[in-house]
């Protein structure tokens, strides 16, 4: 890492106050200062009643186009919302019965769910284990639906061979990037569909999420809660027909919780100001001194999986230190707020 972005990572960590030592970034993440002011701000103009809904349009509309510039897509193609399972209901709508769904098996729900609830519509989902989905695709599959990095143990996708085996086969890929936004990046230009919730490595307050897309793959989604702020203008969308929804992948918006956006909007400007390409090598390295430290191989990913007694969870827990138990293990999880002693105070409690 260079002499910039080393100072630039240590600008933006002043911005985070932890009371404990905090590594569960996989469950959520540390919203910085400036998102905490924004939020209270919020809450002061709107308890003094001098908060203006249509003043949070330039919010939405500037968190929009932050997005866009960290995963590199271009706004017009982004609907906001607030929760992947709604992007991922969407998704799963649009499949005729007799689709094939491929998802990994494990997978957090909120990707399969809302295919798997469509089963008795004559959705077929396959769950397979993560590294084999690319061999699995055939020409029966219509999407593969699977997060870039998974929320139980960290293991990163094979995305370049799922978008190969997609291509090769005619199905579309869908990535949820909840657990890789703002550390490692996906290629979302050439994915067909990402969706995205943020209240984890993009550091907002729960609420918020993004769906990208190609052209083609938006134009065959439609909107599963038409509502005004979709309309083809919004505030003169608010009350009776015609049905009057924007042509544009906008028509997928929801109209937005308001704090959510407030509090996101200067979350991901600090990811900008930082870098993502910084923030991945500051994350893995503390992983990969994890992984050390615990005897496993070091891997690429900003959260480690741990196999731990009972008593060391427990040890951890009382020394202050926020991980969560999943599938069984520990899940430790690294961001830019953490640092080397952070892992040794988690290697001392363990050993
Ligand atoms: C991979 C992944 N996707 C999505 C979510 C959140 O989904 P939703 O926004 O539907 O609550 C999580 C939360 O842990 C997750 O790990």
């Amino acid at each position: 890492m260079d002499d910039i972005s080393r100072a630039r990572l240590h600008a933006a960590r002043q911005q985070f106050s932890p009371e404990v030592t905090y590594l569960n970034t996989a469950t959520h993440g540390l919203p910085p200062l400036l998102a905490r002011q924004a939020l209270e701000r919020y809450i002061h103009d709107a308890s003094a009643g001098r908060f203006q809904p249509s003043d949070s349009d330039d919010v939405v509309a500037s968190a929009r186009s932050a997005y866009a510039r960290l995963v590199g897509v271009p706004a017009e193609r982004i609907a906001v919302g607030t929760h992947v399972s709604q992007f991922t209901g969407t998704i799963a709508a649009s499949l005729p019965a007799g689709s094939e769904v491929l998802v990994a098996r494990n997978e957090f729900t909120s990707v399969v769910f809302p295919f798997m609830s469509r089963e008795a519509d004559g959705l077929r989902v396959r769950e397979v284990p993560l590294d084999r989905l690319p061999d699995e695709v055939g020409p029966n599959t219509s999407l593969v639906a699977v997060a870039a990095v998974q929320s139980a143990t960290g293991a990163i996708a094979p995305v370049q061979d799922l978008i190969t085996a997609c291509a090769d086969n005619g199905a579309r890929l869908m990535l949820d990037t909840t657990q890789s936004f703002g550390w490692l990046p996906v290629p979302a230009d050439r994915v067909d569909l990402t969706v995205c919730s943020t209240y984890k490595w993009a550091l907002g307050p729960r609420g918020a999420a993004f769906l990208t897309g190609t052209s083609e793959a938006l134009a065959a989604l439609r909107p599963l809660a038409p509502n005004w702020f979709a309309g083809t203008d919004p505030w003169s969308s608010l009350y009776g027909g015609p049905l009057r929804l924007s042509d544009a992948p906008r028509r997928l918006d929801l109209a937005p919780v308001w704090p959510a956006w407030y509090g996101l909007l200067p979350a991901l400007e600090l990811i900008e100001e930082v870098g993502v390409q910084t923030i991945r090598e500051h994350d893995t390295a503390l992983a990969n001194r994890l992984r050390t430290a615990m005897d496993l191989e070091p891997a690429g990913s900003a959260i480690v999986s741990l196999e731990v007694s009972e008593e060391a969870a427990r040890r951890a827990a009382r020394a202050g230190i926020a991980t969560s138990a999943r599938a069984g293990r520990m899940r430790a999880s690294f961001h830019l707020y953490n640092d080397e002693d952070d892992v040794d105070r988690l290697v001392k409690a363990l050993t």
